[in-house]
């Protein structure tokens, strides 16, 4: 068996080799392959060309003394070279069938270099879009959030992950990195313990139970334990209770950097922490190949913790077939992406897109509409329309929405392209003047607005996320105009719009969609395909409501509703002696879950029947257009008194469901006695009787309540 190998292998391993197999290098430098002779890394990351990982893995597997292939990693985070929509955008598709496909797609094309470890899912809840690692994740709901990261692993490792086309997945970053304070990256998170086992950690769960073989921990701390070195969420919860018998690696550098946090005064101390800690593997910083050995010598840790370490790395190595097969056949044939790859990618970018207004069905635009404006850098940017993190992607295959647009319409529309909105700060009038022409002389105008790619990922937090100002004046103007104008959003995290979503007919927020992000986009706009994704994120009015997330508690005096007697904005404005503000609205511009369709959708009254020890919940849902379209079904519930506060709503579960039109269907859950669990004041964790609504509902503020008593 694997255990029996991983302790024949143990048996004969130095103190040096096993430290070694808890240490990961990022470059193939010649120092670093002297490292590796000697059996003294365990894992390489960030050498992706496939003749040098190669090179390396030869060096490990055929001339150090043992032979232990290395674990070749890589951040494949939406697709290798072929791009998917960011993460949070997957989610806004809803769709783990597809989010599954893409992962599986991703592994293929990277595993053909050697690479059978990929740093994904990103299963962090974010409830602060300033955080620009939010477009990483699924955004801010843990139900949602498990199922896309579940999905990722089950596509990453496949149902055999000793096949070279299956790479180990690694949820990140492990825990409490989305609660980053102000949104600004590698901050503090301070998070009680049921808010941490109740959101914070349940999608890490659900990827643990799919089997995910790594687990990264985070930059930031909980508590005042840094998360790279906290024995309560490392070993206590993720090994005790849920018997996770893989491996943890840190974040780059997040070892050494518990001597800033103030948590270890030197390296010695930072590799002791992190080893009892929990985590196996160090990332960059060489605190465990510096000190291990002298902290094993003096007793400061035990000889068990350092096999118990290196048994899970080398389990995840065993599982992985590397010892059967290191590495690919050689040389990669040339990169060329399949066809069902580059539909996938069209049809997931499609699904990730959100119909956030159209007013008077200005969408879908027609084909033959004799002139359309396009106006804005964004529809023809290719590295801004494959967002962060995609730094293997192949750029011949990524398609503009410009280019798809042109193709779409063909000769029968004149397609006129100003190249406006661009990231320069300031205003460039002749652009301008060129934009309004355009639009004057068009029969519609699409404006492609929003955020560049490096405007969000790691370390890219924002303080304001409105657009800038002279992007917004010439909205304006070209708004004024009077004709049909839609805005295509494509951006990293939720933005303020206000104005936009005021006063714009049509608005289509695409993310960062990917390399057939354009496609994606032109089959929306022209009515090919009907929108059917909904927010994974509350978009807010403004930066100042922020945290602003729907499953939030309700407060002994909640927001009321008043009639303001005086503007917004005015000081003194009386609101009550409530939870809001005096100068903003405290509901949001979009809930989460919200998206509509280019049809109209309604719902019955939620029905509730005892089924078992459960509840199925059940309401008819109805396409009362013409128009074929798939619908996102939420089931949400409140539980109305617990011994702990609840929140207002939690989304328990979602179907998405085709409906041709005029067709009705009862679509129906079944709610089990486990999905309406938390944990109570003694730690104990489990349903609590008492009385609960139920809501089937589009969206997280829709839907009519229908309430039921667990006895
Ligand atoms: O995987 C990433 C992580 O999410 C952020 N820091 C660097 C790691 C490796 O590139």
């Amino acid at each position: 068996t694997i255990e029996n190998r991983i302790q024949h292998l143990l048996s004969q391993m130095t103190l040096r080799e096993k430290i070694g197999q808890m240490v990961q290098v990022h470059s193939s430098s010649d120092a670093n392959k002297e490292l590796v002779r000697q059996g003294l890394v365990g894992s390489l990351f960030n050498e992706f060309e496939a003749a040098k990982v190669a090179e390396f893995q030869r060096v490990s597997t055929q001339e150090s003394r043992l032979g232990i292939p290395l674990l070749i990693a890589r951040d494949v985070i939406h697709g290798y070279h072929t791009i998917f929509p960011i993460p949070l955008g997957q989610a806004a598709s809803w769709n783990t069938g597809l989010v599954e496909k893409a992962a599986r797609t991703a592994a293929r094309e990277v595993s053909a270099t050697g690479v059978r470890w990929t740093f994904s899912p990103m299963v962090d809840i974010a409830r602060d879009p300033r955080w620009g690692r939010i477009a990483e994740g699924a955004g801010e709901d843990p139900v949602l959030a498990g199922a896309m990261g579940a999905a990722m692993v089950r596509g990453y490792q496949g149902d055999d992950l000793s096949r070279p086309d299956s790479i180990a997945a690694c949820a990140k970053h492990f825990v409490g990195y989305g609660a980053t304070e102000g949104g600004r990256d590698y901050n503090t998170a301070d998070i009680p313990e049921r808010t941490l086992r109740d959101v914070y950690l349940k999608p890490f769960k659900a990827c643990v139970d799919a089997g995910v073989c790594t687990l990264m921990s985070g930059f930031n701390e909980i508590d005042g334990v840094p998360a790279s070195g906290n024995a309560f969420t490392l070993r206590q919860i993720l090994r005790e209770e849920w018997k996770f018998d893989g491996f943890v690696v840190s974040d780059w550098t997040s070892i050494q950097e518990m001597i800033v946090h103030g948590f270890c005064a030197d390296s010695r101390e930072a590799a002791r922490e992190g080893v009892l800690g929990g985590v196996s593997m160090e990332m960059e910083s060489t605190c465990y190949l510096d000190h291990l050995e002298s902290l094993v010598s003096s007793g400061e840790i035990p000889l068990s913790c350092i096999d118990d370490a290196v048994r899970s790395i080398l389990r995840i190595k065993f599982r992985l077939g590397l010892f059967e097969n290191p590495l690919p056949p050689l040389p990669p044939a040339p990169f060329e992406a399949r066809p069902e790859d580059l539909d996938l990618a069209r049809q997931l970018a499609r699904e990730s897109c959100v119909l956030l207004k159209n007013e008077d069905s200005v969408l879908p635009l027609r084909k033959a509409a004799g002139s359309l404006a396009v106006i804005g850098a964004l529809a023809d940017s290719p590295l801004d329309q494959i967002g962060c993190w995609a730094f293997d992607r192949h750029l011949p295959d990524i398609r503009t929405p410009l280019a798809a647009i042109r193709g779409a319409v063909g000769e029968s529309t004149k397609i006129d392209y100003v190249r406006a909105f661009t990231d320069e700060a300031a205003p460039r009038p002749e652009t301008d003047e060129a934009a309004l022409q355009a639009a004057a002389a068009a029969e519609a105008v699409v404006l492609f607005l929003g955020e560049g790619e490096r405007l969000s990922g790691e370390s890219h937090c924002r303080a304001f996320l409105d657009l800038p100002e002279h992007h917004l004046d010439l909205v304006k103007r070209i708004h004024a105009l009077g004709k049909p104008v839609v805005v295509v959003l494509i951006t990293g995290r939720p933005l303020t719009i206000p104005w936009i979503a005021e006063n714009i007919p049509a608005l289509l927020l695409a993310w960062h969609p990917g390399t057939m992000g354009g496609p994606a986009i032109a089959d929306l706009l022209f009515g090919d395909h009907s929108p059917s994704g909904k927010l994974p994120v509350t978009f807010p009015r403004t930066v100042g409501q922020i945290p602003l997330y729907y499953n939030h508690k309700n407060t002994g005096r909640p927001p009321i509703e008043v009639e303001r007697k005086m503007p917004m904005g005015t000081p003194l404005d009386p609101v009550g002696f409530c939870s809001c503000y005096l100068d903003a609205e405290t509901t949001p511009q979009f809930p989460f879950g919200f998206g509509l369709s280019y049809s109209t959708v309604s719902y019955g009254p939620t029905l509730v029947k005892a089924e078992g020890g459960s509840f199925r919940v059940s309401a008819e849902v109805v396409n009362t257009g013409s128009r074929p379209i798939t619908e996102v079904v939420q089931l949400y519930v409140r539980d109305l008194v617990g011994s702990v506060t609840r929140p207002v709503k939690e989304l328990k579960a979602f179907q998405r469901i085709p409906l041709a039109g005029g067709e009705a269907r009862e679509v129906s859950f079944l709610l089990g006695p486990d999905d309406l669990a938390f944990h109570h004041r003694d730690g104990s964790y489990g349903p609590e009787a008492g009385e609960f609504h139920a809501w089937v509902a589009p969206h997280s503020q829709g839907g009519t309540p229908a309430a039921f008593v667990l006895s």
